[in-house]
């Protein structure tokens, strides 16, 4: 029995990480990250379950069905839905347990579109510029609260 269940979710284009933009996002694919993650939250006996998707509406039904099997947290990068969606706001503040926003890069080093996010309202902590350690930052602050 694991001690606990996380969901990390990926939004919009970050499928493409390693090849877009990587003076941005870095070199590192997705599976990289997720697998390291895995593995990371195993070591410490912890399940860890990852989606990326590029329709808004997936993440919206991934973060409902984590209020149904007994998720503690969900770790995200919305991407460029951060900046534009009321309705992954409104699925987050459905969802009971912890919600830590990542961002690999620094958004508020970038054009002022990207200043303002939506998730951050709901959000309990928020990461960015970090690169791929702001998701191990936010799976280690999930482990240690238990
Ligand atoms: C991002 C920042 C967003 O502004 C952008 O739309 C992304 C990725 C990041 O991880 O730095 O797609 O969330």
């Amino acid at each position: 029995m694991s001690k606990g269940k996380v969901l990390v979710l990926h939004g919009p284009n970050l499928n493409l990480l390693g090849t877009r933009q990587p003076e941005i996002y870095g070199h590192e694919t997705l599976a990289d990250i997720d697998n390291g993650l895995r593995q990371h939250a195993l070591l410490e006996d912890w399940g860890l379950a990852s989606r990326q998707s590029n329709h808004e509406g997936e993440l919206i039904d991934a973060i409902h069905a984590a209020r149904l099997d007994a998720t503690q947290a969900i770790i995200i990068n919305p991407a460029a839905f951060t900046h534009t969606s009321v309705a992954i706001l409104d699925a987050l503040n459905a969802f009971e347990g912890t919600v830590i926003e990542v961002h690999l890069s620094n958004v508020h080093k970038r054009e002022s579109f990207r200043h303002h996010s939506y998730v951050s309202l709901r959000a309990d902590g928020v990461i960015a510029g970090l690169g791929s350690q702001g998701y191990y930052a936010a799976l280690d602050a999930v482990i240690k609260a238990g």
